[in-house]
């Protein structure tokens, strides 16, 4: 029956997504000869990105291969003639948070019945959300997936000309596809992904099925990027990968770490590399070596922890213990000595004692942590520690998400302070979101800072003065450009 009405009907399957394969992952050149070019002209789309960096990162390809068709963004939805949503799955709330706008989204479309409605990214990759779309969400038009987003054009063709319904999700990963068009959000700073995937099957967290196997980028293709970006003019890219401490360990013809890329990087003349996110379990001495050594790798991690007590983290599969979470936190302090770290916890894991929720009350405190995002467990259809017995009231761990925040504020505020009286290089966003008068920009430990000073100096480094610490940003005096 579903066939009838859907052009191509590839659905996912979590137990194919579950599949890892032992081979290196081929590479494809993205082919922008298909006959349509034109298809998008004088057609507005707008593309919403609900998701990780990973997720920004795919909604800078859709947008490039939209525009290579001459669609032409708007923020305006009512003026749309294509709208994309670019989802997450991560938790219970990112799925809500779509399925709430889908149904506001209704509204437009019986404004404009040739209106085009896609959803794109993680959630289509669930069974059940795919399952939820076709039966209660009919004005959906278009559905794909993580892995077929440069196939597009020809699902946009169907969709445009043959107006047929296309839902088209793989389950395993095909080829790594490079030379796709982006257009990217920042004109200064950007995003790069080095690696695909995920292989490490945390028990909570669902990436693994929607990201499907670790594939990491050629480091050829990945310096080439850097290189035209800093043709470019960039100022800042940030390295994308699910595990980067894991980078090459696919590679079946070379020995090169993510330690190696960091440092033919930080030959080119990028002025800032930052990267995310960093598995505690392969974080090695090179990698911080390299960012204690070169000027252009910031000082600053993002080393998710997820819990303080070994006994949970065991339960999570996140394969280290509290000790030797500790041993490298300071060791990455003997070496960097000023570094600013942060990190992700979840509370309310499954069966997580007040016991064990202490030990990582004490853990922040311990490494000194000045930020940290931090999450109420959310089960996940399909993941294992979904059937595994879960006694913490929601009360208790809403109660306990707010006891962590106040110590991880804590935090923040004490990360911030130690920067007053210093100079620092900012580089140079724009704007203030709350005040259009003040300028606003991240320091080299990632710190927001706002100061007054001419907007000619947006997208440069500056030096700024700290004169002020708040929680959650510094106030400062322009002193120079750098
Ligand atoms: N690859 C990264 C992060 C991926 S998701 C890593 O390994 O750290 C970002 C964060 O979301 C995770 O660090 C975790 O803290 C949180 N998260 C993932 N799955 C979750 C779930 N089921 N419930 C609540 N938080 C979750
Ligand atoms: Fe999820 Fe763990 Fe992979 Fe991070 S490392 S994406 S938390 S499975
Ligand atoms: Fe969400 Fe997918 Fe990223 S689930 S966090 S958008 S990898």
């Amino acid at each position: 029956m579903d066939k009838d009405y859907a052009k191509y009907f590839v659905k996912p399957s979590i137990k194919d997504a579950r599949k890892r394969k032992n081979e290196e992952t081929p590479t494809i050149n993205y082919d922008e000869h298909f006959n349509i070019k034109g298809i998008g002209k004088g057609k507005h789309y707008h593309v919403e990105t609900y998701g990780c960096q990973g997720n920004e990162a795919d909604s800078e390809t859709i947008r490039g291969i939209l525009e290579a068709l001459e669609f032409t963004w708007t923020d305006k939805l009512e003026e749309s003639d294509l709208i994309i949503l670019n989802t997450c799955a991560i938790r219970e709330n990112a799925e809500n948070r779509v399925f709430g706008e889908l149904g506001r989204l209704k509204k437009y479309k019986r404004n404009n019945p040739d209106l085009i409605l896609g959803v794109a990214g993680c959630m289509p990759q669930e069974e059940d959300v795919v399952e939820r779309i076709l039966h209660k969400v009919q004005h959906v038009d278009l559905v794909f997936g993580t892995h077929n987003i440069y196939k597009l054009p020809e699902y946009l063709e169907s969709v445009i000309l043959s107006k047929e319904r296309v839902i088209e999700v793989y389950s395993e990963e095909g080829s790594i596809v490079e030379n796709l068009p982006k257009i990217r959000e920042h004109t200064k700073k950007a995003w790069v992904n080095i690696m695909f995937g995920c292989d490490e099957f945390c028990t909570y967290c669902i990436v693994p099925y929607t990201r499907g196997k670790e594939r990491s980028r050629s480091p050829k293709q990945i310096i080439k990027e850097v290189q035209e970006l800093v043709d470019g003019g960039y100022q800042e890219v940030t390295l994308l990968g699910q595990n980067v401490n894991s980078y090459g360990r696919d590679f079946t013809d070379k020995n090169y770490t993510f330690g190696d890329l960091l440092e033919d990087l930080s030959d080119l003349a990028i002025p800032r590399i930052r990267f995310t996110t960093s598995h505690p379990k392969d974080f090695d001495v090179k990698t911080i070596q390299m960012i204690a050594d070169k000027k252009n790798l910031m000082p600053y991690i993002h080393l998710p922890v997820q819990s303080g007590s070994t006994e949970v983290l065991k339960r999570m599969n996140r394969k280290y213990t509290k000790d030797s979470y500790l041993t490298l936190v300071n060791k990455i302090y003997e070496l960097i000595p000023d570094v600013s770290l942060t990190t992700d916890i979840i509370v309310g894991f499954p069966g997580e004692t007040r016991e064990q929720f202490e030990e990582t009350l004490d853990l922040v405190k311990a490494c000194r942590f000045e930020g940290a995002y931090t999450f109420i467990y959310s089960a996940r259809e399909g993941t294992p520690a979904a059937n595994y017995e879960d006694n913490v009231s929601p009360s208790e761990k809403k109660a306990r998400l707010l006891e962590l925040n106040k110590v991880v504020n804590d935090g923040y505020l004490f990360g911030n302070k130690r920067f007053e009286g210093t100079l620092q290089n900012v580089l140079v966003d724009g704007e203030s979101k709350h005040n259009p008068e003040v300028l606003a920009g991240y320091t080299e430990h990632n710190k927001l800072v706002n100061f007054v000073a001419d907007k000619s100096l947006i997208g440069e480094i500056v030096k700024v003065k700290i004169v002020e610490a708040k929680t959650w940003h510094l106030l400062g005096e322009y002193i120079e450009r750098v």
